[in-house]
């Protein structure tokens, strides 16, 4: 098959090189010129695990290649999937205005029969009003040609993309003819072959699955921070907690961490959207505004505490924060809405002095921050820890699971680690020599005979 996939963004660039890997041709297609020069070039301007070889590899087998070319590459096509970002507009709406603008030139330049897919995440109406642009687009150059859409939202994960891609847990479609199922049976069917994970629906019921199971997922993290919220209260013990409850085959023990909140580029757009789609028919997702309501004081928290601690110690002001992780969860380079931005702004207006790191995300980070004096980038955790009087860790990527804590307190001024995902166990914490702050669990305070590690 013949794959034009529009949008050379996490989405349609794992997604593109994925078809090509399961023998598919495909053209991956951006209006950002220099991404598709540095794509020609073999550069891959994302992280994603395992991604590069696999661009690498179906370059070289010419399957696939990168393009800024519209006409050229849709005459080429079989099938043009768009996966155009979809952000939200002022009103938390998503901003459907690249979709529409793919469809207009699909419809410029559409020369012969060819099935359209909406794989962005988008609201339900958008695949038909997609429909609706390429078809008036067609009759004002009178070309009579026949195409079908589909909706075929996308799931994967960030930093577990290709592994999503390739192994499926379900493949959404939402179609209106039989023709357009049977295409999009044979596109999947490599993916296929051990388990038929393909789900075959009327459009809009596809369109929403994709928002509802986001709104899913928002939701038990919110439900678990604010149970984290109430085991402080109560003394007792999230983790506990979490594991009472996951083991329940009725509720699944998978998304039930208490963290700082959730980020990226979809739970947090994806909620409001769906919140906005529900205004907009007259029904109040009051469960959803609950859940963005407190994932935004989630965000706070890790601040709020810090503030606490050091109320009786002087304050904020003037006090050496360094930050651990700084990307919206581990294996990703994606920094959007990530937690780490909040709490990087709420403590520069205390007035702190900030040494960031982040294994893969300090580009993006730094793109995105103002170049200040009181930002230090530091090369790795132990030149992060060098002064600081406190540590916090945003982000639980995999190397900061075995800190050389020694070290650490060696070079910190102070002893305290604020944990935001609960990577660590407090006593243990406390032995080393920390005074240890998480989400959720009582705070313990170093134990007085660890001191000797400390300088
Ligand atoms: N990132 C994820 O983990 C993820 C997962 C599932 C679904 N989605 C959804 O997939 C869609 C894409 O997300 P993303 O994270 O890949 O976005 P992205 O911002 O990483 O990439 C979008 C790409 O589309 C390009 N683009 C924009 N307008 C264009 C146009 N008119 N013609 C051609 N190219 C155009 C941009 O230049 C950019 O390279 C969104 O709707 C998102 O909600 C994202």
């Amino acid at each position: 098959m013949k794959i034009l996939m529009i949008g050379v963004g996490y989405v349609g660039l794992v997604s593109g090189t994925c078809f090509a890997e399961m023998g598919h041709t495909v053209i991956c297609l951006d209006i950002n010129p220099s991404r598709i020069n540095q794509l020609n070039q073999g550069f891959i301007p994302i992280y994603e695990p395992g991604l590069e070889e696999m661009v690498k590899r179906n370059i070289k087998s010419k399957r696939l290649s990168f393009t800024t070319d519209y006409p050229n590459s849709i005459s080429h096509s079989d099938v043009c999937f768009i996966a155009v970002d979809t952000p939200s507009n002022a009103l938390g709406e998503a901003d459907i205005s690249q979709v529409e603008s793919v469809a207009k030139m699909l419809g410029s330049y559409l020369d012969h029969e060819c099935l359209i897919v909406t794989k962005s995440t988008v609201p339900v109406g958008t695949t038909f009003r997609v429909a609706s642009i390429i078809t008036s687009e067609l009759e004002k150059r009178e070309a009579a040609i026949a195409f079908d859409v589909v909706s075929n939202p996308e799931f994967l994960k960030e930093g577990n993309a290709i592994q999503d891609f390739m192994k499926p847990d379900r493949v959404i479609i939402g179609v209106n003819n039989a023709r357009a199922a049977a295409i999009m049976q044979d596109i999947y069917s490599p993916f296929m072959l051990n388990h038929d994970r393909l789900l075959v629906m009327d459009i809009p019921s596809a369109e929403l699955s994709k928002y509802a199971a986001n709104a899913m997922l928002a939701t038990r993290i919110s439900f678990m921070n604010e149970m984290a919220a109430l085991c402080e209260k109560l003394n007792a013990n999230v983790n506990w907690v979490r594991k009472a409850i996951g083991a329940d085959d009725r509720v699944g023990n998978k998304f039930l961490y208490p963290g700082v909140g959730y980020g990226g580029s979809c739970l947090p757009k994806d909620v409001k959207a769906l919140i906005a789609q529900g205004n907009g028919c007259d029904t109040q997702l009051s469960i959803l505004e609950a859940v963005q309501k407190v994932n935004q004081n989630q965000k706070k928290l890790m601040g709020s505490k810090l503030s606490a601690y050091f109320a009786d110690k002087g304050g904020l002001s003037g006090k050496t924060i360094a930050i651990l992780g700084l990307s919206f969860k581990p294996d990703t380079d994606d920094m959007r809405e990530a937690s780490s931005l909040v709490l990087i702004q709420d403590l520069l207006k205390s007035e702190v002095l900030l040494r960031l790191f982040d294994p893969i995300a300090m580009s993006k980070a730094r793109s995105l921050l103002p170049d200040l004096v009181e930002i230090t980038w530091c090369q790795d955790e132990y030149e992060a820890a060098q002064d600081a009087d406190a540590i916090v860790l945003m982000t639980e990527w995999k190397q900061f699971r075995f800190l050389d804590f020694h070290l650490i307190l060696k070079k910190m001024k102070g002893n305290v680690l604020f944990d935001g995902r609960n990577q660590y166990q407090p006593k243990e914490m406390a032995k080393k020599g920390l005074d240890y702050i998480s989400i959720g669990r009582q705070s313990v305070l170093a134990e007085t005979d660890a001191t000797i590690l400390h300088k």
